[in-house]
């Protein structure tokens, strides 16, 4: 009897197809009426695969008696309760390292388009406005002051991309990594000192709304917020006012606090770049990351350690 698996969310073609061929895969988000899906297969389902921006909520993973491992298709965990997973023995999985330099690469991607205007200009371009007006001019990308907020992988790679611009980067995170680039105690000096502040620090109760109102001032009717991380890191209804108000010069966002739901006051805003959580999301990416959770979820059913266990 093939191991049954219960999908939270939709996931590449390429990884489904593989998951199919290894078990018997119940695609929860389709279901039609979920508590008695869970009546009827809740005691049979040994296993839950699922993205990182969905995780799996306390509730469901509570139904689910026989559950082994939880194989998270991302780097973060945020959405996964890791302490109840531990204490009741199930595992659980991301995959980190292999995405890496796709989120590093989409903030300066970000970057670029906030303070160079790429959107607007092409939409200038598009609707015809280019003959008979400019567009009114950007900020330089080149030398600036750019403040990573969080330190890990992914906020080291975001600072080797921007050594190429030249800018001065500095950086604030819990505790202190080995690295030549200047560590600065708080997140308000940080702040208070960048051009441009980069969110790329993990998610988590402690981190819940830590951009508020206080660190937008400090960043200033100059400044430019951009998040790679979490939605939740940001407190929105604070940034859409101090962007509304000019209390901060724009934002590039890629993570929000609902997604996909998004403020429709941020669509009123010129000052703004948005994308739809798409910084892992290229193929080649995602491929590595498919071929991460097999591995895992392979390695696990076969009594073997898994190669990115969490717990
Ligand atoms: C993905 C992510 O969008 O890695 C993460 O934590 O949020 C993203 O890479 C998502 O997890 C894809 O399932």
């Amino acid at each position: 009897m093939p191991v049954e698996i219960l999908q939270l969310c939709p996931l590449m073609p390429a990884l489904e197809t593989a998951l199919a061929e290894r078990f018997t895969v119940h695609r929860f988000f389709e279901a039609a009426d979920p508590d008695a899906f869970l009546a009827e297969k809740a005691a049979s389902l040994r296993g839950v695969v699922t993205g990182g921006h969905v995780g799996i909520p306390a509730e469901l993973a509570a139904k689910l008696p026989a559950l082994e491992i939880v194989a998270i298709n991302g780097v973060g965990f945020d959405k996964v309760d890791l302490a109840e997973a531990k204490r009741r023995g199930v595992r659980v999985s991301n995959t980190p390292d292999v995405l890496t330099e796709d989120v590093a690469d989409l903030a300066i991607g970000l970057v670029v388009s906030i303070l160079r205007q790429i959107p607007r200009g092409d939409a200038f371009v598009r609707d015809g406005r280019w003959p008979s007006g400019e567009l009114p001019l950007g900020r330089k990308v080149s030398r600036r002051r750019y403040g990573i907020f969080g330190f890990g992988r992914i906020g080291q790679a975001i600072a080797r991309r921007l050594e190429g611009f030249d800018a001065e980067i500095a950086y604030t995170s819990r505790s202190p990594v080995d690295t030549p680039v200047r560590r600065v105690e708080s997140l308000a000096e940080l702040a208070a000192w960048s051009d441009v502040l980069v969110v790329s620090a993990s998610a988590s109760p402690e981190t819940r709304n830590v951009v508020d109102a206080s660190i937008l001032d400090a960043l200033g009717p100059e400044g430019i917020l951009v998040n790679v991380a979490r939605g939740s890191l940001v407190d929105e209804p604070a940034l859409l006012d101090a962007l509304e108000s000019g209390r901060i010069a724009g934002a590039a966002l890629d993570v929000f606090a609902d997604e996909p739901r998004v403020p429709e006051r941020f669509f009123a805003l010129s000052n703004v770049v948005l994308t739809p959580h798409m910084a892992s999301a290229t193929g080649e990416t995602r491929q590595a990351m498919a071929d991460l959770v097999l591995s895992n979820l392979d390695a696990h059913f076969a009594g073997h350690p898994m190669p990115s266990a969490l717990v």
